[in-house]
């Protein structure tokens, strides 16, 4: 395994695999894992609020014999001044693992360049690899497999938008994006997972026609339309992504099995419906759920001592 867990197009799909596969076994047997980081530290730092991975990171390290420091955006000395480097330096001498949620991507890339210990990725404005890794973790769950599947995600190209694409390619699965016009994902992303996708046999369709995105897939997903540190656009993106909503209109156009994700925090009404997050199809909290097993997967492959 690499050092860190930065982003998923770091990993070989062997790698994606073996952690997908240690998650279901930390979900099926969590006792087995309760002494993976005995007496291990993992300092959790966090620019921007969250619910999901804060309190799951904290919990898994606990749950497996370690304990978790959260470091808000004025507990340390960052917002002071203190380089990333440094931060990073000082750190390793104390801990044996770093979760940084930032804005930043470079900075949480800094981090593991200037670390010793591993690093984490817990979001960056560019990709938020956990939330995908415990994704693939739940449609693996909900279909028995992952190659060969429609993954649909509809709305803003963001940080979730191009950790699916890399998650996709590398696993083989299908891969669509429907975007509105001025909100495609990273042109340096798109690329990349088509080199990736090109290895594993996986189609890649970016769009900026919604259903054309969500026809016959087997997965629709969506995410916010505003994410954090986007608040002054809000008003504006509200009237972009006019019929980017997921309703039970677009998940017609899927396959009749297929689930509705979202990685949370959902705002109804928008980016989705009350009916479809609300409705049978939708998986969101078992994706909240296994946040805390996919994760436990990604501290026991690179920080735990046994395994
Ligand atoms: N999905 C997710 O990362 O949620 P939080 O922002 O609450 O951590
Ligand atoms: N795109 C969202 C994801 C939140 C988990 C954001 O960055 O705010």
């Amino acid at each position: 395994m690499p050092k860190d867990f930065i982003s998923l197009a770091d990993y070989s799909t062997e790698q994606i695999r073996k952690l997908v596969d240690l998650a279901h076994d930390v979900k099926r047997n969590p006792r087995a894992y309760r002494d993976a980081c005995e007496g291990q530290t993992l300092a959790m730092i966090f620019q921007k609020p969250s619910l999901r991975t804060r309190v799951s990171f904290q919990t898994g390290i606990y749950q497996l014999g370690g304990q978790g420091i959260y470091l808000g955006p004025t507990d340390i000395q960052l917002h002071r001044g203190e380089t990333i480097a440094d931060t990073a330096q000082v750190l390793a001498r104390y801990v044996d693992g770093i979760m940084a949620r930032v804005f930043a991507h470079s900075d949480v890339v800094e981090l593991g360049v200037n670390a010793s210990v591993p690093v984490i990725n817990g979001l960056s404005d560019l990709l938020h690899p956990c939330q995908v890794l415990a994704d693939l973790q739940t449609v693996s769950e909900k279909f028995g497999r992952l190659q060969g599947l429609k993954f649909a995600y509809i709305g803003d190209g963001n940080n979730m938008a191009h950790s699916i694409l890399y998650g996709c390619a590398k696993v083989g699965m299908n891969v669509a994006v429907g975007h509105p016009h001025g909100y495609a994902p990273d042109p340096d992303v798109v690329t990349r997972t088509r080199e990736l996708a090109a290895l594993h046999g996986s189609a890649v369709q970016i769009t900026a026609d919604p259903m054309e995105a969500a026809a016959d897939a087997d997965i629709i997903y969506t995410d916010v339309w505003t994410s954090m540190g986007q608040e002054d656009e809000a008003k504006e993106r509200l009237k972009r992504f006019e019929g980017f909503q997921v309703n039970a209109n677009m998940m017609g156009a899927a396959n009749p099995g297929a689930i509705f994700m979202h990685c949370l925090p959902a705002h109804r009404g928008e980016e989705v419906s009350a009916d479809v997050i609300d409705g049978p199809q939708s998986v969101v909290f078992d994706q909240a759920e296994n946040r805390l097993h996919a994760q436990k997967a990604i501290m026991i492959s690179l920080m735990g001592r046994r395994h």
